[in-house]
């Protein structure tokens, strides 16, 4: 039988979604990527799942990048269409998933598995983490959204050292720059960030999926930002959520959302 690339599993509302080639430090290949679609659309679909977590099995990777191997033969258009296929099926499909997708960086970050990391909402690393882009040193650049991610998260002048040197930063490093938020020993990452993601899963899912959709807005530079926040602050007002929410404050109880999109 043909190992799983991708394993995944639900408790209590979070979805782990495990890249599981572990020999090839996870790097992402076309199966490996497609089931990364069809598991996103999954995410989209179920209202059992409130909140993603994404990692690498293994020790050693979070994922190593594409697959060298794959990239080896293709041409202009392939590559061309390989790159919009990531972009818009997968990638894009995390970074605008009503839903909190956070990644937990467990190990090299390289190329693609830095850009899957990007695409997510935010990211924890374990200490041992170390982050890349070194397409440039293959006669490539990054074609799966990290000039455009990168440069958001850490800046210009990072961003640019980061994709010209094409060397790694370590955790601490990537902590400074703004690409990750907490730094965990390895043996507490999938845990400590796990206890984040029930903090977040709690909280009303129409408001994470708009709070997502703005701050999205806002690092895209939308100009309408401030209007579009005008209008979804005031739907928030037309949501049970809403009034489960304030109620439960004035009652001196925890509030109780049930989830699912809206
Ligand atoms: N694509 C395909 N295979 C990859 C890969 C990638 N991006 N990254 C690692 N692998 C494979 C290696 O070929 C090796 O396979 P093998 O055992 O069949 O020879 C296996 O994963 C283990 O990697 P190895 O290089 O032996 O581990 P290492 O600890 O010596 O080095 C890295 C780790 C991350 C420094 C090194 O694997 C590396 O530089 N990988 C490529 C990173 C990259 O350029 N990514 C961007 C791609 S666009």
């Amino acid at each position: 039988m043909p190992q799983e690339l991708l394993l995944t599993g639900l408790r209590e509302g979070i979805y782990t979604i495990t890249l599981n080639r572990p020999e090839k430090l996870n790097a992402l290949n076309r199966q490996l990527i497609a089931g990364l679609g069809r598991v996103m659309e999954e995410v989209y679909r179920r209202p059992d799942i409130r909140a993603v977590l994404i990692t690498g099995a293994g020790e050693k990777a979070f994922a190593a990048g594409a697959d060298i191997a794959e990239l080896a033969s293709l041409d202009v258009e392939a590559a061309t269409a390989l790159a919009r296929s990531v972009q818009q099926d997968v990638f894009d499909k995390i970074e605008n998933c009503p839903k909190p997708v956070v990644a937990a960086v467990n190990g090299y970050a390289l190329g693609g598995g830095c850009e899957l990391a990007m695409a997510c909402h935010f990211r924890t690393a374990a200490e041992t983490a170390r982050f890349g882009q070194p397409e440039a040193g293959l006669g490539l650049i990054p074609g799966y959204g990290g000039t455009q991610r990168l440069t958001r998260l850490a800046g210009k002048g990072r961003a640019m050292e980061m994709m010209m040197s094409g060397g790694m930063i370590d955790a601490a490093t990537a902590e400074r720059w703004g690409l990750v938020n907490h730094i965990y020993p390895p043996g507490q990452l999938l845990d400590a960030s796990l206890r984040l993601l029930e903090k977040i899963r709690d909280n009303a899912p129409p408001a994470l999926g708009r709070i997502i959709g703005l701050v999205n807005a806002a690092s895209l530079g939308d100009a309408g930002g401030f209007d579009r926040e005008i209008a979804a602050f005031g739907a928030c007002f037309g949501t049970p959520e809403m009034q489960e929410g304030t109620r439960a404050f004035l009652e001196k109880r925890k509030p109780k959302f049930d989830g699912g999109e809206r």
